[in-house]
């Protein structure tokens, strides 16, 4: 049995409709009830956040339960991960004592750990992550790591199903232009999760921003067990066309991972093409406007798409709250 929640391929088809329903009835006050009564939860947070962190506290005082939040190098110690080191440099306690130390006061722990945008084959295999996977005895709760953001991808897929109900869609993940180099939990999450829901999946990116090789094999093989598909394509003229649902990110290259300053120079020439508009908007086939947030207006998306009838971003923020109680609550239980 599973006892964490990681990213969405650790979980069937079923399990995933059994967390949406939940989040649903959640949602519509049908289910009411406090199993973290007499539990605390703690939220170790190594980046910021807003919605991440509203709404777990709030999901957690929903179920009856208390939120200990800690942000290591800021409100708690400094830490290492690392196993056989000499810890004489600026680290001043080691994840084993850390998590040790934890669960002896709380019942589920959820971690928000950063891709560093360092080194790519090391931040893929998610040190910090499986660190707290291996030391903890309690469920972890991924917040966002360097490779998965499974909570916004539940909420997404719950935000899809509210305006579509269960039909088959064409979505669009596409990257955006951005300032500079993003890590890519969030477009991992999303294309995985599009894909294990059965729809169809379109992600349109200039060349030389693929997502990770063995999880887009992944994502390719959950779409066509679950009766959907899988399409990617570097025209963004033509990647708008007929989708139902338009889906914005930016992520950093491969290519210059570990090296910003070169990514974005090299990115500059997307700048003026590859953001969601109204002209692009007007090729779909009415679709709705997707995004996780933090969103730079103008950068990613314009005013009108973002502010338009057809953007459902609030409602994904929203949409945070109740998947994550449900997703507690089956942790709990
Ligand atoms: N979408 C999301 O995770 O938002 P925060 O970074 O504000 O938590």
């Amino acid at each position: 049995m599973i006892k964490n929640f990681l990213k969405t391929s650790d979980f069937s088809r079923a399990e995933l409709e059994e967390i949406i329903e939940s989040a649903a009835q959640f949602k519509k006050g049908e289910l009411t009830g406090k199993p973290l009564s007499g539990k605390s939860v703690a939220l170790v947070f190594f980046n910021p956040s807003l919605r991440t962190r509203a709404s777990m506290q709030v999901g957690i005082y929903d179920l009856g339960g208390n939120s200990v939040i800690l942000e290591p190098g800021n409100t708690s110690w400094t830490l290492e991960h690392r196993e056989n080191v000499v810890m004489d440099s600026d680290k001043t306690e080691h994840l084993k004592e850390f998590v040790g130390v934890l669960e002896r006061y709380v019942s589920l722990i959820g971690v928000r750990t950063f891709a560093e945008l360092k080194d790519w084959n090391l931040e893929r295999t998610e040190p910090i992550l499986s660190a707290f996977e291996k030391y903890s005895t309690k469920p972890i709760i991924n917040l966002e790591s360097a490779m998965h953001h499974p909570c916004q991808s539940m909420a997404d897929m719950l935000t899809i199903r509210e305006r579509f109900g269960k039909q088959r869609k064409k979505v669009l993940l596409t990257w955006a232009w951005h300032p500079k180099p993003l890590p890519m939990a969030v477009p991992n999450s999303f294309a995985l999760a599009a894909a294990q829901f059965g729809h169809d999946l379109r992600i349109a990116h200039p060349k030389g921003y693929e997502l990770d090789a063995e999880l887009t094999a992944e994502i390719e093989r959950q779409a066509n067990e679950n009766g959907g598909s899988l399409e990617i394509t570097n025209e963004i003229d033509e990647a708008f066309d007929n989708v139902e649902v338009v889906y914005a990110k930016s992520w950093g290259s491969f290519q210059h991972y570990g090296n910003a300053d070169q990514d974005i120079r090299e990115r500059e020439i997307y700048r003026e093409k590859w953001i969601v508009d109204a002209a692009k908007m007007q090729k779909t086939n009415d679709a709705i406007f997707m995004h996780c947030l933090p969103v730079r207006r103008n950068v990613i998306v314009t005013d009108a798409v973002i502010d338009s009838a057809n953007s459902v971003v609030l409602d994904e923020a929203e949409n945070r709250l109740h998947v994550q109680k449900a997703i507690m609550a089956k942790l709990i239980n």
